[in-house]
């Protein structure tokens, strides 16, 4: 027997925790159920918009432990989660810790199981944005220099790993989970009707008849280095407005980080009013997938998206100043260029990207395997 504790607690952990699941039910399927698995939700996203639509939607099963932390500060999450996951190790006291991605779960999990020398495993390893303004980074540093096995999306995360003293023995390059994912829901979500998602999802009561029939442009923003300067903010907002929707509609789905900033600098009201913009609530994963395929192009700060756009085939504004996945920028291959807040920077991009054609592009092991990849290297690994 060997018993695995996967976390999750944020938004992006969940498309990566499905497939993981769903590889060790394949295997204890085969293998008289070899592995217990428990799953443990840090309770960080709790809407249900943030959270129970992805178990829902992404069949992952109901955690079997919330520890129910919440939002506050990064401090207050990251020590209420500690001293809740260090009594759920107490009581179980796994083989492993199976964390992902860069959430503050992420952080806080790997730190306690460590603690009670428990092996940690980290999938999504060896990103670096090489940004310590951004909680993210901080989190990806501390929890690869405690991880006994790191698995990676790309071969330049496995020379970032070897850079930084980890050993050879403890890296593995398995691809990205995420795009296991995309890959088992991407026809589900190409016979989603956009009317239906805008109907179901809409924040205002504008009627939408003909929206979003033409050309459009999708965006999101949670940044905190976006959304909570007013300046910057107010920039952006501006910017969507009088600009793009010049050029095409906007669909904006909303995180409640932005939506409260959006209301504390006076941009609500306007965007609402809006004609050419259809502000929507935070999607659910299907949704997302079936705006991007039919997108011309993507506006977003945010990492995952940044993937998703390259294997898709839409080109994609990274508005940040630094990306943990250059494999996504143009100048490796992939589709994403990063504009930062700067308005003349988006602009001009905006207009290179609206009058070039793009097609799919599929970094190496980003085939939909990479599941399996990562659960075989932890059965084989030996300290
Ligand atoms: C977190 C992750 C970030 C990830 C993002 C995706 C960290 C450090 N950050 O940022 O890497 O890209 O999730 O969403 O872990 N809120 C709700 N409902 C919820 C959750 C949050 O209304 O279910 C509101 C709260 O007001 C909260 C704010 O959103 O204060 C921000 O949430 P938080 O979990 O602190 O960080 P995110 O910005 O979502």
């Amino acid at each position: 027997m060997i018993k695995i504790i996967s976390v999750v607690g944020a938004r992006p952990n969940f498309m990566k925790i499905a497939p993981f699941i769903h590889a060790i039910n394949r295997y204890n399927a085969i293998n008289e159920d070899r592995i217990e698995h428990i799953l443990v939700h840090t309770g960080q996203h709790y809407d249900d918009r943030m959270s129970k639509t992805f178990f829902e939607s992404l069949n992952i099963p109901d955690a079997d432990i919330n520890l129910g932390i919440g939002s506050g500060t990064h401090a207050e999450q990251v020590g209420n989660t500690m001293i809740a996951f260090e009594q759920v190790l107490l009581e179980e006291m796994p083989d492993w810790v199976v964390v992902l991605g860069d959430v503050n779960a992420t952080l806080a999990c790997s730190v306690t199981a460590k603690k009670l020398k428990i092996k940690v495993c980290h999938i999504e390893a060896g990103l670096r944005s090489m940004d310590m303004d951004m909680p993210e980074e901080i989190n990806r540093l501390v929890t690869d220099r405690l991880s006994d096995l790191l698995l990676t999306p790309d071969k330049m995360a496995v020379d970032n790993l070897v850079k930084e003293g980890v050993q050879a023995k403890n890296i593995e390059f398995v691809g990205n989970i995420m795009i296991d994912t995309l890959e088992e829901h991407r026809e589900q979500a190409s016979k989603i009707k956009i009317e239906d998602i805008i109907r179901e999802n809409k924040i205002n009561d504008t009627e939408y008849q003909d929206a979003l029939k033409k050309e459009f442009a999708v965006v999101t923003l949670h940044r905190p280095s976006n959304v909570d300067n007013e300046k910057v903010f107010v920039a952006l907002v501006n910017f969507l407005l009088n600009e793009v929707t010049t050029q095409m509609e906007i669909a904006w789905a909303v995180h409640p980080r932005a939506e409260k900033q959006l209301k504390a600098f006076g941009l609500w009201n306007k965007l609402i009013s809006n004609k050419r913009t259809v502000l929507l609530h935070p999607l659910a994963y299907h949704d997302m997938l079936r705006l991007n395929m039919g997108a011309k192009l993507m506006l977003t700060d945010s990492g995952g998206l940044q993937e998703e756009c390259t294997v898709l085939g839409t080109p994609c504004l990274t508005m940040r100043w630094n990306t943990e996945r250059p494999v996504t920028l143009k100048e490796h291959g992939g589709l994403s260029v990063l504009v930062g807040n700067n308005i003349d920077r988006i602009r001009k991009e905006f207009e290179v990207v609206y009058n070039t054609q793009t097609q799919p592009v599929f970094p190496e092991l980003w085939d939909g395997k990479t599941a399996e990849r990562c659960l075989n290297a932890i059965l084989r690994f030996e300290m």
